[in-house]
Formats: C-alpha cells, structure tokens, sequence
C-alpha cells in the first residue's frame, strides 16, 4: 500500500501551532507523509479557530477551495482522488456534528483534545466508518513532543504550560472551544525545556490562553524555586535549565503577579517581552467584558513592568466597538494607549460568538464606527510604536536569525528578545545564530539594521 500524504493547514492562535506540529510529527510517525500541497494530498486536515466569526467563515471557503482544487485536478488526471477532510480544533469541538450538514465536503472530526487520535481517526475512514466525531479529553499519557523537521520555526519550539481557560470573559468563545484551565506538570516542562536545549533550540516560547494563571497540581520540579506564584516559581526553574531565551505568551492581567517582572530582572534568558492583553480603555466596558481588571490596576502592572531595568516592551489586544462602547469610552482606549506606550497592539473589531453572555447584548456600535474607531487606534498604536522605535535607533540588539527576509532575498530576519522583528542584510549562515545588529530605520512592525 501506498504512504498517504498528508496536508495540514492551521489558522488562529499558537495553540492551535502548537497542537499542529504534534499532530505533523504523530502522523510521520505512524507512516504518513506530511506533503506541504492539497494537490495530490490523500488527506487535508484543517486546524480551526472559532475565535471571531470572521475565523470561522474562512474555514467554509476554504473547505470549497480544497474541493474545486481536487475536482480541478480529477479533470486533468482521472486517476486522482478527492482528498478525505478531516477538521479539527475549536470550530470542531463548538459545532461537533453538525458540520457535516453545514458542509457535505467533511469526513471526520476531532476536537481540540482529541488531535492525538488523529492517526486512528483516518484509519477508521479508510476502513469505512462515515461522519466520525471525536470531542474526548486527551488520552492518558499523551505525547507533547514535536519533532524537528515539525517545527513552524526551526530553532523556536512553542511549550504548552497550560490549557484551556477559566476567565469566561463575556465576548470569548475560548471557555467553550479549549474547556477549563490544565496546568501541565512542571517536571515535564522542564524535562521537555532541557531536551529541546540539547537538540539546538535557541528560544522556547511557554505558551498558554493564560500562562500565569499557572497552577500544576504537584510541586514536583519546582520544589528549589522560590516565587509568588507557581508560574513565577515555573519561570526562575526554566531559566535555571539554561536554554538561551525564554518568552511567555499570554499573560492574564488579573493574574499577573508583579514577581514575574522580578524573575525577569533576575534571568537574563527570560526575556524583556510581556504580552498582557488591555481589550479596552473604559472601566465600564472592562466591566461589561467582566474582565477582572479595572484600568488603574492595569496601569500599575504596567508601571512596574516599565520600572525594570531590563527594558521590557509591552504588548497587548484591544477590542474595539464592543456592546454599547461609547465615543467616551474609546477616547479612554486611546488615552490609555498614550499611557501604556505599547510596542505593538493586535486591534480587533468586535464580533459576537454565539453561547457567549455577551452575545445576548445588541451589537449596536455599527460596523462602520467599527472601522472609524479600528483605523484611528491602529493609527495611535503606530504612533507609539515609533516612539518606542526611535529609542532603539543606533543602539545594539541581540537578533535570533530564524529565516530569509520575505521582502528581499539578500536580507535576513528574526527577532530581538523583546520580540520586534528585525531584518539585515547577512546569508543563509547565520540561521539559528544570535548576532549583534545596529539598529539604523524603523518602520512599521519592524526595525532595519546593520551586523556588527
Ligand atoms: N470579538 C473580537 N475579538 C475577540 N477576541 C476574543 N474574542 C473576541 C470577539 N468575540 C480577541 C481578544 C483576545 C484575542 C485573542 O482575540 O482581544 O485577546
Ligand atoms: Fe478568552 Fe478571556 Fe480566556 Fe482570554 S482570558 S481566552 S479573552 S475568556
């Protein structure tokens, strides 16, 4: 019998990366052949996200697409097959059957705690059985690893710490999609953080819908580290095993223990980024979202994250026109946007999640406002991005080469450990390399420099 290829392709969060790559590197291991094109593909997987409708919208389209390209293809080669479309995370474990009357082109389902099961969900097609749905919990002893070749990016690996989310923010699907918060152990964390050092990787990001609400169940592997919460006492034990960087992503503010910012004074490989999403400048609004943070008790976290001597940039998510968002209540999102002076901002314009409280409320802020308030924030955040920038011009910053410019070929391109990309002129070499580059343009979303 001929290996069955295998095309996977995955939108949304690092979450949703993150369980792809182990996805990838299960199926290779069970002999398929990940292929990187549906032409010719046996399989088409699609990794889901439900944050927003507009996510879930281009799942549809997508789902024709893959089904034209195959028709396509047929009429050229009658010998070619139509691919089996196997959907999973969030808009499958949300919608669970009933996408197979939404879309005749799906042939299995599996939820975002059933991906380990992918192999025997394809097995069990082959062999005949129809409209397979899988929204179990993960299996017992279920395998975090990721192979090398599996990698989005070859020498960053993206960690779970923790899954799924407790917060129920009134506009947020996550609760539903990912299920309740589930701290993975710290020993396994750190026995994976070590592995990863040994194999080449250069920086591990801890990733999670909130990372500091970390709370394992056993102390085991965090019992020689101090802190005031099991996530910063997490932090101090995984730059302990000396990998070279360290990020985290994403940051819950209610949650955010100002013993993180000491942790990063203390580890220079834990590095000066904080992702603490804002959603907005109003305490009337933050209340409506019932997000467990008022605006002054964010911009005294964000004081003390300012305060530190390491020089940590700041970034957030900001929903604009959510349910009865004033004009008052946005001018206090741009006011705080001057206040916070974020290095980047990820702007999102409301969109209502059906099972969420919030989409009980009218969505009355027009769609048109919408855009009015989005592109005068987007033109805010940039505004404060280039101060930020100008502040890094003719200094020296550490870059992490990770590929080839996307824009010209005779630059490379990574990050700085504050996570702004940075792109110089360097060859191939330099992959996987931390190099020295002065900081001479900035431009949008990005920083231009010079090795040295
Ligand atoms: N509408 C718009 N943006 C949303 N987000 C989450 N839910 C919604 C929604 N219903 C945004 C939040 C969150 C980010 C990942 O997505 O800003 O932080
Ligand atoms: Fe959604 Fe709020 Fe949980 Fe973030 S904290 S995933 S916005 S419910």
């Amino acid at each position: 019998m001929s290996v069955k290829k295998v095309y996977m392709e995955t939108f949304g969060c690092q979450m949703n990366v993150s369980d792809s790559e182990r996805v990838a590197t299960l199926l290779e291991t069970k002999g398929f052949q990940m292929t990187t094109s549906e032409v010719g593909a046996d399989v088409v997987l699609l990794n889901t996200c439900s944050v927003r409708e507009k996510a879930e919208h281009k799942l549809y389209t997508r789902i024709g697409q893959i089904r034209k390209s195959s028709a396509d293809n047929f009429n050229n080669s009658p010998n070619s097959k139509k691919p089996v479309i196997g959907i999973l995370g969030c808009v499958a474990q949300l919608e669970g059957e009933t996408l197979f009357k939404r879309d005749q082109g799906i042939d299995f389902v599996l939820g975002t705690r059933a991906v380990g099961r992918v192999s025997e969900a394809i097995e069990k097609f082959f062999d005949g059985q129809k409209n397979l749905v899988d929204l179990g919990e993960r299996e017992f002893g279920y395998d975090w690893t990721v192979a090398d070749s599996q990698r989005q990016f070859p020498f960053v690996a993206f960690v779970p710490i923790i899954e799924g989310c407790n917060k129920f923010c009134t506009y947020c699907i996550v609760p539903f999609s990912r299920g309740r918060e589930k701290s993975l152990a710290a020993s396994d964390i750190i026995r994976n953080v070590l592995k990863l050092r040994h194999e080449g990787i250069r920086e591990v990001h801890l990733i999670g819908q909130n990372v500091n609400s970390y709370r394992p169940q056993f102390d085991s592997g965090l019992e020689k580290f101090t802190g005031a919460t099991a996530f910063s006492r997490l932090l101090r034990a995984v730059a302990a095993t000396g990998i070279e960087r360290i990020k985290f992503t994403t940051s819950f503010p209610r949650d955010f223990h100002t013993d993180i910012v000491s942790a990063i004074d203390e580890h220079e490989n834990l590095c000066n980024w904080v992702h603490l999403p804002v959603q907005s400048g109003s305490n009337t609004i933050l209340r409506a979202m019932r997000r467990g943070h008022t605006i002054e008790s964010y911009m005294s976290r964000v004081d003390k994250i300012k305060a530190s001597p390491r020089n940590i940039s700041l970034t957030t998510d900001i929903i604009v026109g959510f349910p009865n968002e004033t004009e008052q209540d946005f001018v206090e999102t741009l006011k705080m946007v001057e206040y916070c002076q974020f290095t980047s901002a990820y702007i999102f314009k409301y969109s209502p999640r059906q099972g969420t409280p919030a989409f009980e409320m009218s969505d009355n802020v027009s769609a048109k406002e919408k855009s009015v308030r989005f592109l005068e924030l987007e033109k805010a955040v940039k505004n404060n991005q280039q101060k930020v920038f100008q502040n890094y011009l003719n200094k020296t910053v550490k870059v992490l080469v990770e590929k080839n410019s996307n824009k010209n070929m005779a630059q490379i391109s990574g990050h700085t450990t504050c996570q702004t990309v940075v792109n110089f002129e360097g060859s191939s070499e330099l992959l996987g390399k931390i190099v020295n580059v002065e900081i001479l343009e900035a431009k949008a979303n990005t920083l231009y420099g010079k090795i040295c």
